[in-house]
């Protein structure tokens, strides 16, 4: 029997596995450098990535691949009205299965190194990503990143998370700030959260 650990970090079957386990490990299996993980991110993870999110005074909030929407739940928690949140997934299947969980939630099946225009203009309070950048290729990580900071004003905050044990320096690679940083044990596998500002 095939041991896995889902996102409250309880071992369970994989063939108890609910839908959006079962996409995520299959995505995995067909692509695992464009998802990174065999598994959804965590409740505690979402929580992090998410802090940052000012609840009395934001604007848009772009989420960078959602997945099945693990840390959606999360920013939703945190904003006055679903509406400020856009969502970005290059994954139709991921895509068919937020939209079943996410009816109302603005959902743009689009590549993430191909967004800029679409919000030029546009305020944009925080930048969520859970993208995988140490295994996407690096010419995809800069352009992600050019696009990100394109996107950003003094007032914007750029949210990742990545499972490295060595600190990120993408603060030095990029035109950022690294303003936070914590880890977060409580996720399989456990992973360091970093906020950004331009
Ligand atoms: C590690 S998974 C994160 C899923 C979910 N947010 C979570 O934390 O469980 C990364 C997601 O990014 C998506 N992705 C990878 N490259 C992308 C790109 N260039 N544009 C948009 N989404 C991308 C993958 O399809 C995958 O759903």
């Amino acid at each position: 029997m095939v041991i896995r650990v889902c996102p409250c970090n309880q071992p369970s079957s994989i063939l108890t596995a609910n839908k959006p386990d079962r996409i995520v490990l299959a995505r995995f299996v067909k692509s695992p450098r464009t998802i990174g993980s065999i598994t959804p991110s965590s409740a505690a993870l979402g929580r992090v990535l998410s802090e940052k999110i000012d609840p009395a005074g934001t604007d848009r909030v772009l989420e960078l691949g959602v997945g099945t929407g693990s840390i959606t739940n999360q920013i939703l928690k945190r904003l006055a009205s679903a509406d400020l949140l856009t969502c970005i997934e290059i994954d139709k299947n991921m895509c068919a299965q937020f939209r079943k969980s996410f009816p109302g939630i603005q959902l743009l099946e689009q590549d993430c190194r191909e967004i800029e225009t679409l919000f030029s203009g546009d305020k944009i309070s925080n930048i969520i990503s859970s993208l995988p950048y140490r295994s996407l290729p690096q010419s995809t990580t800069d352009a992600i990143f050019e696009q990100k900071i394109s996107l950003s004003n003094s007032q914007t905050i750029i949210s990742l998370f990545t499972y490295d044990f060595v600190f990120s320096n993408y603060h030095k690679r990029y035109p950022i700030r690294l303003i936070d940083s914590r880890s977060v044990v409580k996720n399989f596998p456990p992973a360091r959260v970093y906020h950004y500002a331009i």
